[in-house]
């Protein structure tokens, strides 16, 4: 199951990546979580990642392209992935398409979730992520069991980048450099295209039957 999550920032890829994960046991690769890795270990990569996230543009395609062609070549790959957040351009798309071809791992589908913007800034503010697995939380929509703190014990804290100046410039990145992929995978008969606005396992069993007719 080769298979890439679309949509707008807090449309809720993560979330549903880290569902289909469990359920087929394959990697979900998600560009923003190694890019954040990367700034978190004050790698080279994350120092220069940085200023692109906090403002909420896009790292350049010669980064992320890289970054994604060594991690399909992993073992765990072998039985299909999730992309999480990439392609986000449309150069992006072209070198993915190269690489999967050159590794033989041909795309099934190509899922693009739908939300509202007033729906997408509630949800990225109400946002928080744990500090030790990454597990992401919403604190009205899926709140954690305890206060702050994350099922495995661990600190829930908000991305740099949820807050309302960037929130805005990425939404407005993703419809000036991201949408366009979903008339580029409707061309190539992959897209398919999911109402995010449902709960959130709702969504999730959406996907999967839109997944079963793939
Ligand atoms: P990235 O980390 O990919 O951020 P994003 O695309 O802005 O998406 P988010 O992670 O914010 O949202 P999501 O769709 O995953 O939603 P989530 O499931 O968390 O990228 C960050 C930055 O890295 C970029 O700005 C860029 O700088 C850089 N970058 C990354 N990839 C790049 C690339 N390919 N090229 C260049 N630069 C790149 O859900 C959001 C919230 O809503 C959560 O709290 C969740 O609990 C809640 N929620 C989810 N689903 C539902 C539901 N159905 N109902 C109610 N609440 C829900
Ligand atoms: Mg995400
Ligand atoms: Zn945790």
């Amino acid at each position: 199951m080769n298979i890439i999550l679309l949509g707008p920032p807090g449309a809720g890829k993560g979330t549903q990546a880290a569902m289909l994960m469990n359920r087929y046991n394959i990697p979900q690769i998600s560009t923003g979580e190694i890019l954040r890795a990367a700034v978190q270990n004050q790698s080279l990569m994350g120092l220069k990642a940085k200023e692109y996230m906090d403002a909420g543009d896009l790292v350049p395609d010669e980064v992320v392209v890289g970054i994604v062609r060594e991690r399909l070549q992993a073992d765990d790959c072998d039985g299909g992935f999730i992309l999480d957040g990439f392609p986000r351009t449309l150069p992006q798309a072209d070198a993915l398409k190269q690489s999967l071809e050159e590794l033989n791992m041909p795309l099934d589908a190509v899922v693009s979730l739908q939300v509202e913007t007033d729906v997408l800034v509630e949800r990225l503010t109400g946002r928080r992520t744990c500090r030790s697995c990454g597990k992401v939380y919403h604190l009205q929509y899926d709140p954690p069991a305890q206060n702050n703190t994350c099922s495995c014990g661990g600190k829930l804290e908000q991305r740099d980048d949820d807050c309302e100046e960037t929130i805005r410039n990425r939404m407005q990145v993703y419809h000036q450099q991201t949408a366009p992929l979903e008339d580029y995978y409707r061309d190539a008969n992959l897209l398919s295209v999911i109402d995010g606005m449902a709960e959130i396992s709702d969504v999730h069993e959406q996907i999967i039957l839109t997944l079963q007719n793939c």
